[in-house]
């Protein structure tokens, strides 16, 4: 495993994707498990599989398409990833987050970052969209943050802030362009797992109690290097199966694939009306 990326090699990266695309993309997109489709509607792009660049960490889940598409949405250029690498499929901290210090580097100044969800608010139904107001970096209670290791003071302090990681004005700009489709948008807490098991009923009510909305394998630890370096963040939860506190129902990847169906055109409605009004 790769402990920490050198600032050279973040820039090797970074160099790579210049020499391919003359594009200077101000927005970044990280599309989830089942939300990958959206990457198809960017215009004029330059697409990159992962595996052309060094140091890019390969996505081996299903659903996860694994290139860079950068181009044109809604008078934006944007940097879309579709598909992410996770902690669970063996990366280092360091690797799943080394995109995200790649798009600093590259001069993007806003990340949207969407997920697959598991509700953990009862009320919550697959399908359903939730913006992240708010997250509980539980791995990194747990001794798993990605800005261990040597700080890079030309990246970000010691110590970043966290008490705004959702940027409120971005929030706002996604409540506008919900309201404007019609589509009702949950706001709530994402607590981020190691997964790769789905939760039991006991760490989902212990989840709840603690003040989670919805419960993921990702977008914590991005966001939090994102802050980190500084870029403005907007986060969108798809909910992809319901609350199983009681322990009724039975969780699969099929189900999170399926529900991204559903939920793709409302992220897309959503994430188009936040980029026309930047
Ligand atoms: N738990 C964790 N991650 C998930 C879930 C879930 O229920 N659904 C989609 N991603």
């Amino acid at each position: 495993m790769q402990p920490f990326f050198t600032l050279e090699q973040i820039d090797e990266t970074a160099d790579a994707i210049r020499k391919r695309s003359a594009y200077r993309p101000r927005v970044a997109i990280v599309l989830g498990s089942g939300l990958n489709a959206m990457a198809d509607s960017i215009q004029n792009a330059v697409v990159i599989p992962y595996q052309e660049l060094p140091h890019w960490p390969i996505s081996t889940a299903i659903g996860h398409a694994g290139r860079l598409v950068i181009g044109e949405l809604e008078g934006q250029m944007v940097f879309a990833m579709q598909g992410r690498a996770h902690y669970y499929e063996g990366y280092s901290m360091s690797q799943v987050t080394l995109p995200v210090r790649v798009m600093q580097r590259l001069g993007i100044e806003m990340m949207i970052v969407t997920n697959a969800a598991g509700a953990v608010n009862p009320t919550f139904v697959p399908g359903d969209v939730m913006l992240i107001v708010d997250h509980i970096n539980f791995i990194g209670m747990a001794g798993i943050n990605p800005l261990i290791g040597p700080n890079l003071d030309e990246l970000g302090p010691r110590f970043p802030d966290m008490s705004q990681a959702y940027d409120r004005a971005l929030c706002d700009l996604a409540r506008q362009a919900a309201a404007e489709n019609g589509i009702h948008l949950h706001e709530g807490v994402y607590v981020g797992l190691c997964g790769p098991s789905f939760e039991s009923p006991a760490d989902l009510r212990f989840l709840r109690v603690a003040g989670a909305d919805a419960v993921g394998m990702s977008t914590v630890a991005e966001v939090t290097v994102a802050r980190h370096g500084g870029l403005r963040v907007l986060g969108l939860s798809g909910i992809s199966n319901k609350a199983n506190l009681d322990g009724s129902t039975v969780t699969t990847h099929e189900e999170v694939l399926e529900a991204g169906k559903i939920i793709t055109p409302k992220v897309e409605k959503i994430i188009r009306g936040v980029l026309r009004r930047l």
